[in-house]
């Protein structure tokens, strides 16, 4: 049985959908992600499993239990759900030290004194703020501010975690180490994680599996692997990673790039039509040294002219123009690639297909 179900959860704010029918089930100790652009429903749907918003249609339940139910009229408070909750703003107190704030959510609880005491220690010590217990949030750093609110979740001893951007308002270096750091406490504790993001990267980081949403309907659910191979969709597919659409005429098979004679691929799907875009990551691209001969080698080679070269420390960043498009290509800076200005030839390794609109 799934440990966090939803049926049909749709929600509404006037004539905006801010979630429309969406079906999910989350397995007890996954790592779970909502991925997806600012406005489309992230959010929303967090504040619903968590109790802070009623739903307008469908169901949600946790171990089998309805916590939210349109058809039954039902709604469970949040002070009932018992789920840990980390949010984007540092939601500390800040007129109480770093104990207390540990500490306060269980007091509410009415929790014995020795349990408390017992608990935010090891919340503490689990988040590395044991020598910080006296201080009071002002005075820490935005990574141990956060930390305090993850302990404080910790120590309720939550079966699931609700995470709504964590890590957003962290520097970058700060952000990558603190993702392990969940990641290392999940497996410690073994609950289960709702992780809401809209950073890709951290997405595929830290899932094991994600949910990619826009204006507030599912596009794709899956393991971020799955999801960077097989995107359901061109939404998905620009979304995670980088990307290139490729505007193609399509003759007997063949695609030719727009506005040139150069053949991109011989194996385009003749379902698509006389137009279509033809899509691939930058990473999968090269640079060849020799134009092919033979016709009935796969991939054909392109000639086209480098319009811009870019050094990103360790990758380097082509735009390479041909006829009406513009291709972006990535290579490891070991690689010997083209000048800007100078002509070259590229091969495109992996493409999808997707129709013009
Ligand atoms: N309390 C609210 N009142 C009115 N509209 C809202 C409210 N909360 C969210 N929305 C709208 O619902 C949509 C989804 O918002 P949200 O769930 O916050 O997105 P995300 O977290 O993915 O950025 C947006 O169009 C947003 O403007
Ligand atoms: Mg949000």
């Amino acid at each position: 049985m799934a440990q966090l179900k939803l049926v049909d959860v749709t929600k509404k704010f006037g004539d905006v959908i801010a979630v429309n029918k969406l079906n999910l089930e989350v397995e007890k100790g996954e790592c779970f992600s909502f991925l997806g652009p600012s406005g489309c429903g992230k959010t929303t749907t967090l504040r619903m499993i968590a109790g802070f918003e009623d739903l307008d249609e469908g169901e949600l339940s946790v171990d089998g239990k309805v916590f939210s139910s349109s058809f039954k009229k039902y709604y469970l408070p949040p002070e009932h759900r018992d789920f840990g909750m980390v949010f984007q703003a540092f939601a500390v107190w800040p007129h109480l030290t770093v104990y207390d704030n540990v500490a306060f959510p269980l007091q509410i609880r009415k929790i014995p004194r020795h349990e408390i005491a017992k608990r935010v220690k090891m919340a503490l010590q689990s988040t590395g703020l044991t020598h910080r217990e006296e201080s009071y949030p002002g005075k820490l750093s935005g990574g141990e501010q956060q930390r305090i609110a993850l302990a404080r979740a910790i120590a309720i001893n939550p079966k699931v975690m609700l995470l709504d951007e964590p890590l957003s308002n962290l520097d970058a270096k700060l952000r990558e180490e603190m993702r392990f750091e969940i990641k290392d406490l999940q497996k410690k504790f073994g609950f289960t994680i709702i992780y809401v993001t809209h950073d890709q990267a951290e997405a595929m980081a830290l899932s094991d599996r994600m949910l990619v949403m826009d204006h507030g309907i599912v596009q794709q659910v899956g393991h971020p692997l799955e999801i960077y191979n097989k995107p359901a969709n061109k939404f998905v597919f620009s979304f995670i990673g980088l990307s290139n659409f490729i505007p193609v005429n399509i003759e007997e098979g063949k695609a030719v790039i727009d506005g040139s004679n150069e053949t991109a691929s011989f194996e385009a799907p003749l379902e698509l039509g006389k137009k279509a875009f033809l899509a691939c990551r930058p990473s999968e691209v090269d640079f060849v040294e020799e134009p092919y001969t033979g016709a009935n080698q796969l991939p054909p080679a392109i000639r086209a002219r480098v319009a811009r070269r870019t050094y990103l420390g360790d990758i380097v960043d082509y735009k390479v123009a041909v006829g009406n498009a513009e291709i972006r290509i990535q290579k490891p800076r070991r690689v010997q690639g083209p000048i800007e200005g100078s002509l070259c030839t590229i091969r495109i390794n992996r493409t999808l297909w997707y129709p013009l609109e």
